[in-house]
């Protein structure tokens, strides 16, 4: 379970994040959804302990972030599985590389070096794609397969949790399909608990079981994606509608 008390962070002189409140129970999909710079993924970055709370907690498997000393963290995240905006693949290394980045050993470190073909091949198939691209070099994939590299690299490991940082961003509306449905998918397949940030409402509404808005630093409403269609709050009107009047309200 993640949970997410009034958590407060002050950022370039703003209070980015004023006052959240989030559960994410285990085994549920949550989305949070929020304009360009609401916090999404300032607020993802807390659950790993890339980033501290200014004010509030954070706690994940019945252990507060804050609280974790370098062996801790290391040990959480090797629980966490983190597909980040834009992929952010590693252009140098081949697409085999990248995905063995994504295991974090006892020590805190990537394993590195040269993993196994097979379980790289693994990796590559739970995604969809076909072990030859393990060969290729990021800039070589279309942006839907990079996308697909990435949620690769973040279940290289056995996780318990999937934070996925606009996963559809970019991509054409056949591809963020394909994309929703491998979350839905890996969500059911592997048993995890996840967060998906995005401002793509397909999305939202795709993948999860619940939807979360969070606007000007806090979490302004919340409630399943058929609640949220019929909502009469107009900053999620303006969201489903794609209004920028209604989010000046
Ligand atoms: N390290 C930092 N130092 C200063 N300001 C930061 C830092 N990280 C984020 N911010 C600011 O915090 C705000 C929220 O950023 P964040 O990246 O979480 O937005 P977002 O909701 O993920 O947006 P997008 O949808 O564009 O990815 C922005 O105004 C950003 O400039
Ligand atoms: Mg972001």
């Amino acid at each position: 379970m993640i949970e997410i008390r009034n958590l407060r962070k002050w950022l370039g002189g703003s209070a980015v994040l004023a006052g959240v409140d989030l559960t994410v129970r285990e085994g549920e999909t949550a989305v949070v959804i929020g304009g360009s710079g609401a916090g999404k993924s300032v607020l993802l970055k807390h659950i790993v302990g890339l980033l501290k709370p200014d004010e509030g907690e954070v706690w994940v498997d019945g252990e507060r972030v804050a609280d974790l000393d370098r062996q801790g963290l290391a040990r959480l995240r090797g629980k966490i599985g983190y597909v980040f905006q834009g992929s952010a693949l590693f252009d140098s290394m081949t697409v085999a590389e990248n995905i063995a980045m994504g295991c974090i050993g006892p020590d805190g470190r990537p394993a590195v070096g040269r993993p196994a073909p097979e379980e790289i091949a693994r990796c590559l198939r739970i995604v969809n794609l076909d072990p030859s691209v393990m060969h290729l070099m990021p800039a070589e994939l279309s942006g839907g397969m990079r996308k697909r590299v990435g949620i690769a690299r973040a279940v290289a490991c056995p996780r318990r949790y999937l934070l996925y940082d606009e996963p559809t961003t970019g991509l054409d509306p056949m591809t963020a399909d394909v994309i929703n449905r491998l979350i839905v998918d890996l969500d059911d397949r592997l048993g995890v608990t996840s967060v998906v940030v995005t401002h793509d409402m397909k999305t939202a509404f795709a993948v999860g079981d619940w939807i979360a808005l969070l606007h000007e630093g806090t979490i302004r409403w919340s409630g399943s994606a058929e609640e949220m269609s019929h909502a009469e709050d107009p900053i999620v009107r303006g969201f489903l509608e794609g209004r920028a009047d209604l989010l000046a309200v």
